[in-house]
Protein backbone atom coordinates (compact mmCIF):
# COMPACT_ATOMS: atom_id res chain seq x y z
CA UNK A 1 0.00 0.00 0.00
CA UNK A 2 1.27 3.53 -0.81
CA UNK A 3 0.29 6.19 1.82
CA UNK A 4 1.02 10.11 1.09
CA UNK A 5 0.48 12.48 4.07
CA UNK A 6 -0.29 16.19 3.51
CA UNK A 7 0.13 18.28 6.02
CA UNK A 8 1.50 21.83 7.78
CA UNK A 9 3.19 19.76 10.82
CA UNK A 10 5.12 16.64 9.13
CA UNK A 11 6.97 16.29 12.39
CA UNK A 12 3.79 15.28 14.15
CA UNK A 13 3.94 12.53 11.73
CA UNK A 14 7.30 11.05 13.09
CA UNK A 15 6.16 8.09 14.97
CA UNK A 16 4.88 6.54 11.39
CA UNK A 17 8.90 5.28 11.79
CA UNK A 18 8.40 3.23 14.88
CA UNK A 19 6.98 0.00 15.71
CA UNK A 20 4.67 -2.17 14.09
CA UNK A 21 4.48 0.56 11.24
CA UNK A 22 7.93 1.13 10.90
CA UNK A 23 8.38 -2.56 10.48
CA UNK A 24 5.83 -2.81 7.45
CA UNK A 25 7.56 -0.08 5.70
CA UNK A 26 10.36 -1.76 6.43
CA UNK A 27 9.49 -5.08 4.79
CA UNK A 28 8.17 -3.40 2.03
CA UNK A 29 4.38 -3.73 2.95
CA UNK A 30 3.64 0.04 3.35
CA UNK A 31 5.54 2.89 1.60
CA UNK A 32 4.63 6.00 3.21
CA UNK A 33 5.07 9.79 2.20
CA UNK A 34 4.62 12.59 4.31
CA UNK A 35 4.46 16.36 2.63
CA UNK A 36 4.66 19.64 3.75
CA UNK A 37 1.34 21.70 2.66
CA UNK A 38 3.91 24.65 2.04
CA UNK A 39 6.16 23.37 -0.28
CA UNK A 40 2.65 24.27 -2.43
CA UNK A 41 2.43 27.92 -1.27
CA UNK A 42 3.76 30.64 -3.68
CA UNK A 43 3.91 33.73 -1.15
CA UNK A 44 6.80 34.64 0.95
CA UNK A 45 4.58 34.11 4.20
CA UNK A 46 3.96 30.76 2.41
CA UNK A 47 -0.07 31.46 3.54
CA UNK A 48 -2.29 28.15 4.32
CA UNK A 49 -5.17 30.15 5.77
CA UNK A 50 -7.42 33.10 5.74
CA UNK A 51 -10.63 34.13 6.85
CA UNK A 52 -14.08 32.41 6.34
CA UNK A 53 -16.45 33.59 3.83
CA UNK A 54 -19.88 34.56 6.11
CA UNK A 55 -18.11 35.47 9.11
CA UNK A 56 -17.29 33.59 11.89
CA UNK A 57 -14.43 33.04 14.09
CA UNK A 58 -11.26 31.07 13.13
CA UNK A 59 -9.53 30.78 9.70
CA UNK A 60 -10.40 28.37 6.80
CA UNK A 61 -7.20 26.13 4.84
CA UNK A 62 -7.04 28.17 1.70
CA UNK A 63 -8.13 25.96 -1.87
CA UNK A 64 -5.00 26.75 -4.18
CA UNK A 65 -2.09 25.61 -1.71
CA UNK A 66 -4.65 22.49 -1.18
CA UNK A 67 -4.97 21.98 -5.13
CA UNK A 68 -1.75 21.96 -6.59
CA UNK A 69 -0.74 19.43 -3.37
CA UNK A 70 -3.17 16.84 -4.28
CA UNK A 71 -2.77 17.46 -8.20
CA UNK A 72 0.81 16.68 -7.71
CA UNK A 73 0.04 14.00 -4.72
CA UNK A 74 -2.33 11.97 -6.66
CA UNK A 75 -1.16 12.47 -10.10
CA UNK A 76 -1.39 8.23 -11.71
CA UNK A 77 1.54 5.96 -10.31
CA UNK A 78 2.74 5.00 -14.02
CA UNK A 79 1.23 1.55 -14.00
CA UNK A 80 -1.45 1.03 -16.69
CA UNK A 81 -4.89 0.61 -14.92
CA UNK A 82 -3.94 1.85 -12.21
CA UNK A 83 -6.67 3.25 -9.76
CA UNK A 84 -7.28 6.77 -8.30
CA UNK A 85 -6.16 6.89 -4.69
CA UNK A 86 -8.99 7.07 -1.81
CA UNK A 87 -8.62 10.64 -0.20
CA UNK A 88 -8.98 10.25 3.29
CA UNK A 89 -9.48 13.97 4.88
CA UNK A 90 -10.06 13.67 9.17
CA UNK A 91 -12.72 16.05 10.32
CA UNK A 92 -15.71 15.88 13.10
CA UNK A 93 -17.73 16.59 10.83
CA UNK A 94 -16.90 12.97 8.91
CA UNK A 95 -18.05 9.50 9.06
CA UNK A 96 -17.51 8.12 11.98
CA UNK A 97 -14.24 5.89 12.01
CA UNK A 98 -15.28 2.22 12.77
CA UNK A 99 -13.62 -1.13 11.77
CA UNK A 100 -15.41 -2.26 8.94
CA UNK A 101 -14.08 1.34 7.32
CA UNK A 102 -10.52 0.35 8.68
CA UNK A 103 -11.15 -3.00 6.67
CA UNK A 104 -12.36 -0.92 3.19
CA UNK A 105 -9.38 1.20 3.68
CA UNK A 106 -6.52 -1.60 3.70
CA UNK A 107 -8.50 -2.94 0.71
CA UNK A 108 -7.32 0.18 -1.22
CA UNK A 109 -3.71 0.65 -3.40
CA UNK A 110 -3.05 4.05 -2.86
CA UNK A 111 -4.67 6.46 0.35
CA UNK A 112 -3.95 9.92 0.53
CA UNK A 113 -4.47 11.87 3.75
CA UNK A 114 -5.13 15.73 4.05
CA UNK A 115 -4.65 16.86 7.23
CA UNK A 116 -6.79 20.64 8.21
CA UNK A 117 -5.92 22.14 10.66
CA UNK A 118 -7.98 25.71 12.15
CA UNK A 119 -11.68 25.43 11.05
CA UNK A 120 -11.06 22.98 7.92
CA UNK A 121 -9.72 23.12 4.22
CA UNK A 122 -12.07 24.94 2.41
CA UNK A 123 -14.96 22.92 0.89
CA UNK A 124 -14.58 23.50 -3.06
CA UNK A 125 -10.98 21.18 -2.40
CA UNK A 126 -12.82 18.37 -1.51
CA UNK A 127 -15.62 19.05 -4.08
CA UNK A 128 -12.87 19.26 -6.70
CA UNK A 129 -11.40 16.05 -5.83
CA UNK A 130 -14.43 13.97 -5.42
CA UNK A 131 -14.75 14.68 -8.76
CA UNK A 132 -11.67 12.62 -9.56
CA UNK A 133 -10.98 10.28 -6.66
CA UNK A 134 -13.63 8.83 -3.86
CA UNK A 135 -13.14 11.31 -1.03
CA UNK A 136 -14.04 10.08 2.47
CA UNK A 137 -14.04 12.68 5.58
CA UNK A 138 -13.85 10.59 8.59
CA UNK A 139 -14.37 11.52 12.36
CA UNK A 140 -12.56 9.48 15.32
CA UNK A 141 -15.18 10.44 17.35
CA UNK A 142 -17.47 13.25 19.09
CA UNK A 143 -14.45 15.90 20.24
CA UNK A 144 -12.74 17.85 18.29
CA UNK A 145 -8.65 18.10 18.06
CA UNK A 146 -6.56 20.65 16.79
CA UNK A 147 -5.88 18.66 13.28
CA UNK A 148 -6.33 15.96 11.50
CA UNK A 149 -2.55 14.36 11.89
CA UNK A 150 -3.34 12.38 15.84
CA UNK A 151 -6.05 11.09 13.99
CA UNK A 152 -3.52 10.26 10.84
CA UNK A 153 -1.66 8.45 13.03
CA UNK A 154 -4.86 6.40 14.56
CA UNK A 155 -6.61 5.84 11.22
CA UNK A 156 -3.03 4.33 9.66
CA UNK A 157 -2.36 2.26 12.64
CA UNK A 158 -5.90 0.40 12.12
CA UNK A 159 -5.40 -0.06 8.98
CA UNK A 160 -2.00 -1.18 8.25
CA UNK A 161 -2.61 -3.64 11.10
CA UNK A 162 -4.93 -5.67 8.97
CA UNK A 163 -2.74 -5.91 5.81
CA UNK A 164 -1.29 -9.10 5.08
CA UNK A 165 1.86 -10.29 6.72
CA UNK A 166 1.83 -7.32 9.23
CA UNK A 167 0.33 -9.60 12.06
CA UNK A 168 2.29 -12.68 13.18
CA UNK A 169 -0.88 -14.17 14.08
CA UNK A 170 -4.04 -13.48 12.03
CA UNK A 171 -6.45 -15.73 14.42
CA UNK A 172 -5.96 -12.07 16.48
CA UNK A 173 -7.50 -10.35 14.00
CA UNK A 174 -10.59 -12.82 14.41
CA UNK A 175 -10.92 -12.63 17.83
CA UNK A 176 -10.44 -8.85 18.66
CA UNK A 177 -12.84 -6.69 19.82
CA UNK A 178 -15.41 -5.37 16.69
CA UNK A 179 -13.96 -8.10 14.81
CA UNK A 180 -17.92 -9.49 15.09
CA UNK A 181 -19.75 -6.57 16.32
CA UNK A 182 -18.87 -7.20 20.23
CA UNK A 183 -16.37 -6.09 22.39
CA UNK A 184 -14.10 -8.56 23.52
CA UNK A 185 -13.60 -10.64 26.69
CA UNK A 186 -11.52 -10.09 29.69
CA UNK A 187 -7.80 -11.66 28.55
CA UNK A 188 -5.63 -13.21 31.62
CA UNK A 189 -1.96 -14.80 31.71
CA UNK A 190 -0.16 -16.14 34.73
CA UNK A 191 -0.16 -16.30 37.43
CA UNK A 192 -2.88 -18.16 38.18
CA UNK A 193 -3.42 -15.98 41.36
CA UNK A 194 -2.02 -12.48 41.46
CA UNK A 195 -2.80 -10.60 44.83
CA UNK A 196 -6.00 -11.72 45.77
CA UNK A 197 -7.35 -11.99 42.23
CA UNK A 198 -7.56 -15.24 40.90
CA UNK A 199 -7.72 -16.01 37.19
CA UNK A 200 -11.96 -17.01 36.63
CA UNK A 201 -11.73 -21.31 37.20
CA UNK A 202 -13.60 -21.49 33.65
CA UNK A 203 -10.28 -20.28 31.86
CA UNK A 204 -8.62 -23.26 34.01
CA UNK A 205 -10.74 -25.86 33.23
CA UNK A 206 -9.29 -26.98 29.79
CA UNK A 207 -13.05 -27.55 28.78
CA UNK A 208 -12.80 -25.37 25.13
CA UNK A 209 -16.61 -25.36 24.70
CA UNK A 210 -17.40 -23.94 28.02
CA UNK A 211 -14.48 -21.31 27.74
CA UNK A 212 -15.95 -20.34 24.13
CA UNK A 213 -19.27 -20.29 25.78
CA UNK A 214 -17.99 -18.25 29.38
CA UNK A 215 -15.83 -15.64 26.07
CA UNK A 216 -19.21 -15.23 24.41
CA UNK A 217 -20.86 -14.33 27.51
CA UNK A 218 -18.92 -11.79 28.69
CA UNK A 219 -18.51 -9.85 25.44
CA UNK A 220 -22.24 -9.91 24.91
CA UNK A 221 -22.11 -8.53 29.02
CA UNK A 222 -19.84 -5.98 28.26
CA UNK A 223 -21.52 -4.89 24.72
CA UNK A 224 -24.61 -4.58 26.79
CA UNK A 225 -23.05 -2.94 29.25
CA UNK A 226 -20.69 -0.11 27.75
CA UNK A 227 -21.44 -0.37 24.35
CA UNK A 228 -25.36 -1.08 23.82
CA UNK A 229 -25.58 1.34 20.86
CA UNK A 230 -23.79 -1.81 19.32
CA UNK A 231 -26.34 -4.48 19.93
CA UNK A 232 -29.18 -3.16 17.23
CA UNK A 233 -26.43 -2.64 14.92
CA UNK A 234 -25.88 -6.85 14.85
CA UNK A 235 -27.10 -8.58 12.05
CA UNK A 236 -29.85 -10.90 12.93
CA UNK A 237 -28.29 -14.33 12.61
CA UNK A 238 -25.36 -12.68 14.86
CA UNK A 239 -27.09 -13.97 17.85
CA UNK A 240 -28.46 -17.38 18.69
CA UNK A 241 -30.93 -18.59 21.06
CA UNK A 242 -28.17 -19.18 24.05
CA UNK A 243 -26.54 -16.09 23.26
CA UNK A 244 -30.28 -13.97 23.95
CA UNK A 245 -30.68 -15.41 27.06
CA UNK A 246 -27.46 -14.09 28.46
N1 LIG B 1 -9.91 16.76 13.39
C1 LIG B 1 -10.36 17.47 14.44
N2 LIG B 1 -11.15 16.75 15.21
C2 LIG B 1 -11.22 15.51 14.66
C3 LIG B 1 -11.91 14.30 14.98
N3 LIG B 1 -12.71 14.20 16.06
N4 LIG B 1 -11.75 13.25 14.17
C4 LIG B 1 -10.98 13.34 13.08
N5 LIG B 1 -10.33 14.45 12.71
C5 LIG B 1 -10.44 15.52 13.50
Amino acid sequence: MRVDVVTIFPEYLAPLDLSLIGRARAAGILDVAVHDLRTWTSDVHRTVDDTPYGGGPGMVMRPEPWGEALDAVASPDGSPGSEPPHLVVPSPAGVPFTQPLAHALAGESRLIFACGRYEGIDQRVLDYAAERMPVTEVSLGDYVLFGGEVAVLVILEAVVRLLPGVLGNADSLVEESHADGLLEAPVYTKPAQWRDLPVPEVLRSGDHGKIARWRRDQSLLRTAGRRPDLLPALPPQALDKRDRAT
